[in-house]
C-alpha cells in the first residue's frame, strides 16, 4: 500500500446528500473522471450528526453550521479521494463556486447544486485538508 503518497496531487470529495437523494452519484461521478481525476478510494456512506459536525468543526462558528451539519448527515454520501495532478485546485475548479448563482458553466454545481447550502459537492481547500479529510473517512488500508 502507498499510504505515503498522500501528498500534494490529491484531493478528497463528497457527493452531498442532495445530489445522492436526486439521482446524481453516476453523472457527477462521470464529470470527475473525464475532468481528469482518477478515483483512488470510493464508497457510498452516512455521516452522523457527530461525524459531520467534526468533519466541519472548522466551521463551528459560523452561522449555517447546524444547517449545515444538519444537511450532512440527513442522507447518504459518496466519499471519494481523488487524484491529478494539481488535485486541490483543479477540482475547485471542476465544483464551481459555492454559491450555484455564481458558478461557472460547466461546473459540477452549475449543474446539480440547488442553492448555497444544498450544493452537490465538496472538495478540499488545501493539500493538508485532503489528507486530513481522506483519512477521516477512509482507514490507511483503503487509501490505494
Ligand atoms: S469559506 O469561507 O471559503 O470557508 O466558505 P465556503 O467554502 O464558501 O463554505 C464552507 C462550507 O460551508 C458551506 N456553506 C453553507 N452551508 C449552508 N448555508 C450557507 N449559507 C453556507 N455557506 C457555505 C459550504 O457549502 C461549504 O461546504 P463544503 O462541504 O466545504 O463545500
Amino acid at each position: 500500500f502507498k499510504n505515503t503518497k498522500m501528498a500534494t496531487n490529491r484531493t478528497f470529495t463528497m457527493i452531498k446528500p442532495d445530489a445522492v437523494a436526486n439521482g446524481h452519484i453516476g453523472n457527477i461521478l462521470a464529470m470527475i473522471t473525464n475532468g481528469g481525476f482518477k478515483i483512488v478510494s470510493l464508497k457510498l456512506t452516512q455521516l452522523t450528526v457527530a461525524d459531520a459536525k467534526a468533519f466541519y468543526a472548522v466551521h463551528a462558528e459560523r452561522p449555517f453550521y447546524g444547517e449545515l451539519v444538519e444537511f450532512m448527515s440527513r442522507g447518504p454520501i459518496v466519499a471519494a479521494i481523488l487524484e491529478k495532478d494539481n488535485a486541490v485546485e483543479d477540482f475547485r475548479t471542476l465544483i464551481g463556486a459555492t454559491n450555484p448563482a455564481e458558478a461557472a458553466e460547466g461546473t459540477i454545481r452549475k449543474a446539480y447544486a440547488t442553492s448555497i447550502g444544498e450544493n452537490a459537492v465538496h472538495g478540499s481547500d488545501s493539500d493538508e485538508n485532503a489528507a486530513i479529510e481522506g483519512a477521516f473517512h477512509f482507514a490507511g488500508r483503503e487509501q490505494f
